[in-house]
């Protein structure tokens, strides 16, 4: 604490503050600079309405910082001042405490209030930092802006008022501090640009579902069936409309029989465990059911796996080895564009428009983000010259454009192709990873589920009149394209762009 110089006449003689020095004095000025934009920014935050992402960084982490560095750099001068006088000068150590003094009662009164006003400035600093490092805002913008078309599609989804941090770290100190530190070496590699493009899929160390989806969504709280609309358009001339409208099984209850239906992977009496050759465990060869009561257990296997998978490799099945993409889901071409021509914004009237637009999606000449726009706009000038079409082409393109810039991110090499969803069967293998009349228990049975309408009954399909029937007991599916060969799974024709 600065004190006094006490009143004691004759200016060279009289003792010197050990703050009396240069580095004290250029600490001072920093603590004092950064006490100022603290106050400043403070102020900006508050007031601000729209809040600029950097704004936090600045107020809660780099001017707390200087007031800091400033303060220390003062105690740190005095500290060096006061050694030197000590061996150099002889003279008296001043920092002796001695109650007697009223000066240094009163010195230690202002140091204990300083200290005091400094603590609660800090804690409510550190507070808002931690806040803010929580941000969807930080998450998905500042310091991973490389996480900027996860941003993007999570804004679209179910979970976009849901923070990252919810599903990413979830409540508990162990996981925070893992994040953060997970996060610190995140921010070196994103400092270094050198992080992962494409970043992989899927994420390691995700924290277990109980502790994130389950706080939300407890499973004894699921119960029957879900209806989904699934509104497409053909790639025909006339982009003719296709519907399915699906009754899915998720929570059949009968009773005295366990739980079924799709939600039965999670119920509590059964657990299922399985093992995948890839990464992105797309390839699952091998799979145990583990009844949890009486500890019996049954396998499936495909004919190519013989053995057993390494037992760190296996995993237990949870929400996410179906719903991998809660909330940030990358639509695939075809959806976004029919999605567009559902909701209106892209036009229907335009020949061909759904197979254009994918096509103009798709483009293998698109390297670059930046040129993205007037690719797409080329290709769709190219398709559409007819004087009659000139009308709805400009606003056909500016749509194309907004969908392609909200779905594919070129230069993270981010889209649908990298990032697997895996909730049904048809534009990946999703569920027909293990229900595909290939996986067999020693006994020849295979897994229960294989018929269509054991997950799902198709309550209506087709367009127009055809919708107005609903089918109580289920139709049989009717391919738009014609009778399907049963040989092939969806996802080997259906891949997201156009069909093979
Ligand atoms: C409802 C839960 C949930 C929310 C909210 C959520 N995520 Fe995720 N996220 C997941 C799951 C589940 C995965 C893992 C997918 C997998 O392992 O297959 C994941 C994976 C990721 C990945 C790895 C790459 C990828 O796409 O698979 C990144 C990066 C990511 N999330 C960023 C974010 C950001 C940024 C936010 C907020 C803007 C966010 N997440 C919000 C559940 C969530
Ligand atoms: C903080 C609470 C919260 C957490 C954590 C959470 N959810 Fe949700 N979830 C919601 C809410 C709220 C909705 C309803 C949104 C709506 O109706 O539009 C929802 C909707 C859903 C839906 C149905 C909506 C749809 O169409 O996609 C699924 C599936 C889902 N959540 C799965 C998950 C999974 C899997 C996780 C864990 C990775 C998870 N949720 C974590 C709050 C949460
Ligand atoms: C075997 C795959 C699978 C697993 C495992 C799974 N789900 Fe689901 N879940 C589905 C399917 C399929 C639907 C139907 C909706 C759809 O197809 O998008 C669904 C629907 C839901 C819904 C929406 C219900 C509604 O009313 O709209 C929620 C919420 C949900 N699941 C949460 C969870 C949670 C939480 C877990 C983990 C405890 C979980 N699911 C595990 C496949 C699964
Ligand atoms: C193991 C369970 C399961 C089986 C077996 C199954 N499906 Fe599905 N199916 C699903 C799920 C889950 C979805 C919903 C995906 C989603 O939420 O996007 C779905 C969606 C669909 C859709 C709508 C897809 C879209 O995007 O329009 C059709 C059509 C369909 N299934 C047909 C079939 C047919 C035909 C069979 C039999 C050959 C079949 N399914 C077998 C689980 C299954
Ligand atoms: C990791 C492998 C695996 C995946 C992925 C998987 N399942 Fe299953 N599923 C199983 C196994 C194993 C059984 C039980 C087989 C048996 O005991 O006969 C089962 C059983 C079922 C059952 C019957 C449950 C009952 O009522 O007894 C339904 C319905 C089902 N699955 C739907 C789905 C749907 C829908 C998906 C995709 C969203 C899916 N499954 C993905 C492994 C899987
Ligand atoms: C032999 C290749 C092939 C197989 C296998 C196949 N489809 Fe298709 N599918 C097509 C073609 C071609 C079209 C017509 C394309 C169009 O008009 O857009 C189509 C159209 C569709 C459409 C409507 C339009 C769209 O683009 O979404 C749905 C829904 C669909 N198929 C679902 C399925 C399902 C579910 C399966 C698996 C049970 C499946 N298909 C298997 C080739 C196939």
């Amino acid at each position: 604490m600065p004190e006094k110089t006490p009143a004691v006449p004759g200016p060279a003689t009289g003792p010197r503050s050990n703050y009396n020095n240069w580095i004290s004095a250029i600490g001072a000025v920093i603590a004092i600079g950064a006490l100022f934009s603290f106050a400043l920014l403070v102020w900006m935050d508050f007031t601000q309405g729209e809040k600029n992402p950097y704004l936090g960084i600045f107020t809660y982490l780099v001017a707390p910082a200087f007031l800091v560095l400033g303060l220390g750099l003062a105690a740190f001068g005095a500290w060096a001042q006061r050694r030197w006088m000590i061996r150099h000068a002889h003279a008296p150590d001043r920092w002796r405490l001695d109650f007697h003094s009223r000066a240094q009662r009163r010195g230690m009164l202002a140091l204990g209030a300083g200290c005091l006003g400094f603590v609660i400035l800090s804690a409510f600093g550190s507070y808002q930092t931690y806040h803010y490092a929580e941000s969807n805002e930080f998450c998905g913008r500042v310091c991973h802006e490389a996480m900027n078309p996860e941003w993007v599609a999570y804004q679209q989804g179910a979970h976009a008022r849901v923070d990252c941090v919810e599903c990413h770290i979830g409540s508990g100190a162990r996981w925070f501090i893992e994040a953060k530190l997970n996060g610190a070496h995140q921010l070196v590699a994103y400092t270094l640009d050198s992080y992962q493009r494409p970043i992989a899929t899927p994420v390691k160390n995700l924290r277990p579902a109980q502790h994130t989806c389950e706080q939300c969504h407890w499973p004894e709280k699921f119960a029957g069936n879900v209806e989904l609309v699934f509104d497409h358009f053909l790639s025909d001339k006339r982009n003719t409309p296709y519907t399915a409208r699906m009754l899915m099984h998720v929570n059949t209850r009968t009773p005295g029989h366990p739980m079924g239906g799709i939600h039965w992977h999670v119920s509590q009496e059964e657990r299922v465990e399985y093992f995948a050759t890839d990464e992105k465990r797309q390839v699952i060869p091998w799979m145990r059911v583990v009844n949890l009561k009486d500890g019996t257990s049954r396998v499936f296997r495909t004919n190519d796996f013989q053995g057993e998978p390494p037992a760190d490799r296996v995993r237990v099945m949870d929400c996410i080895d179906c719903h991998n993409r809660p909330a940030h889901s990358f639509p695939t071409a075809n959806d976004a564009v029919e999605r567009a021509m559902f909701a209106g914004s892209l036009t229907r009237s335009l020949p061909n428009i759904k197979r254009s637009a994918v096509q103009a999606m798709t483009q293998k000449e698109i390297t670059t983000d930046a040129e993205a726009p007037e690719r797409i706009a080329d290709f769709l000038r190219a398709r559409y010259r007819e004087p009659a079409q000139q009308a709805e082409l400009p606003g056909a393109i500016a749509e194309v454009q907004r969908i392609f810039s909200q779905s594919i991110f070129v230069e993270r090499k981010a889209d649908w192709r990298v990032y697997p969803n895996n909730i049904g069967h048809k534009d990946w293998p999703g569920c027909f990873r293990c229900h595909d009349d290939k996986h067999k228990a020693s006994d020849g049975r295979k897994v229960r589920a294989s018929e269509c309408s054991s997950c799902h009954t198709i309550l209506a399909q087709g367009n127009g009149s055809q919708l107005d029937l609903l089918a109580s007991k289920g139709l049989e599916f009717k391919h738009p394209s014609g009778e399907l060969d049963p040989e092939l799974t969806c996802a080997d024709c259906h891949n997201g762009g156009l069909q093979k």
